[in-house]
């Protein structure tokens, strides 16, 4: 089936990343501010509307659905709605972005709910960084989660290290090695600007993705591969090895020319892109018409053509974008 949703730059949509919450039980410094205050439940979407949506877009020719949050797991019944999506017959691909707290008590379940691949976050293996950029994590926890998840033989369990000058740059050996030593991929990503954040100073943080591959070469040989996931990562080869370290690059590589997604927040607004406002409210499409799944899909197509050609990323003392990566889906 091909894709019904097509942009005016002729992209076809085939993946959409669908956020169930915009809570989560840490608080990286490069995602929400410390005192966030989240959404009132009535302003979220129902996993039962999710669900809908997610039947809506693979009727569309979706074949990609990433789950993400805030945290996804921290949503009451979130295995339901696993199990829904997993039983949808166009989606090739299930997939979930966590950050890997609550995945020994999921894994299981979500390997049989249908999930396909899970990407971790991870941005230090030492436990006082560790809970410096989460403010509230524990090392151990996500080092446990990652256990389970590899431990539940998904098809591919991929971390997702946000690299920030002072507080992890000098770790990006260390995370490649870790990754490594346990057959997954990683994925290096160059902060974005969403929201005020408080801690530090977007610009100081900056490190680029040419900057960590320099950092690499010291100790592994990297060879550039056209592989791809469907997502931004560009990914590069380890040699000896079966795994690949991956750079997403939205400042020094931007990847908007063939961007294949769109995103739905946790409160149901069809965003067409992460740097910028354009959107629809699918809550309402959803809620005036309960029953009639074509309106729905007829609002997610009209808005394909508000699809702009890509962000505006600035590493300015003030983000353009006010809205918090958490309350985004990433
Ligand atoms: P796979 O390729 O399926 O493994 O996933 P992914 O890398 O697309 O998704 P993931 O949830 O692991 O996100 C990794 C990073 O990519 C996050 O920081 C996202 O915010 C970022 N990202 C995903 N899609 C986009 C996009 O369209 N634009 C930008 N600028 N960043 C994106
Ligand atoms: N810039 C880049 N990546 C971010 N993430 C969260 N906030 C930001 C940001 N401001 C990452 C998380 C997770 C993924 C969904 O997005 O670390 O891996
Ligand atoms: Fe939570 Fe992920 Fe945001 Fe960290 S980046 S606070 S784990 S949603």
């Amino acid at each position: 089936q091909q894709s019904q949703l097509i942009d005016r730059f002729g992209r076809h949509i085939t993946y959409v990343r669908l956020s169930v919450t915009d809570r989560c039980d840490l608080r990286c410094v490069y995602c929400m501010a410390e005192d966030m205050t989240f959404l009132p439940r009535a302003q979220v979407l129902t996993l039962e509307e999710i669900a809908r949506l997610g039947r809506c877009f693979s009727e569309l020719g979706v074949t990609k659905l990433r789950v993400t949050g805030g945290e996804p797991l921290v949503r009451r019944n979130v295995v339901w709605l696993f199990e829904q999506l997993g039983a949808l017959p166009g989606i090739r691909d299930l997939t979930l972005t966590t950050n890997g707290t609550q995945l020994p008590k999921y894994a299981r379940a979500l390997k049989d709910a249908g999930v396909t691949r899970i990407n971790i976050s991870l941005d230090s293996l030492k436990p006082e960084r560790f809970q410096a950029i989460t403010r509230k994590g524990e090392l151990d926890k996500v080092l446990a989660g990652i256990d389970a998840a590899l431990a539940a033989g998904f098809q591919r369990v991929k971390l997702n290290s946000v690299v920030l000058k002072h507080r992890n740059h000098d770790e990006v050996c260390d995370l490649v090695q870790f990754a490594l030593d346990r057959g997954m991929d990683l994925s290096f990503i160059e902060e974005m600007p969403l929201g005020v954040i408080g801690d530090h100073d977007r610009a100081e943080a900056f490190y680029s993705s040419d900057e960590i591959r320099r950092d690499l070469a010291e100790r592994f040989e990297l060879l550039p591969t056209t592989e791809t996931t469907g997502g931004p990562s560009r990914y590069w080869r380890i040699a000896g090895s079966d795994n690949r370290v991956g750079f997403i690059s939205p400042h020094s590589h931007n990847f908007c020319g063939d961007c294949n997604r769109v995103r739905v927040t946790a409160e149901g607004r069809l965003l067409l892109c992460l740097g910028q406002e354009f959107s629809t409210d699918l809550r309402r499409a959803l809620r005036a018409n309960p029953t009639d799944d074509e309106r729905v899909k007829q609002s997610i197509r009209q808005a394909m053509s508000i699809k702009p050609r890509g962000h505006d990323f600035e590493l300015t003392e003030q983000p353009i974008i006010f809205r918090h990566m958490n309350a985004t889906g990433g």
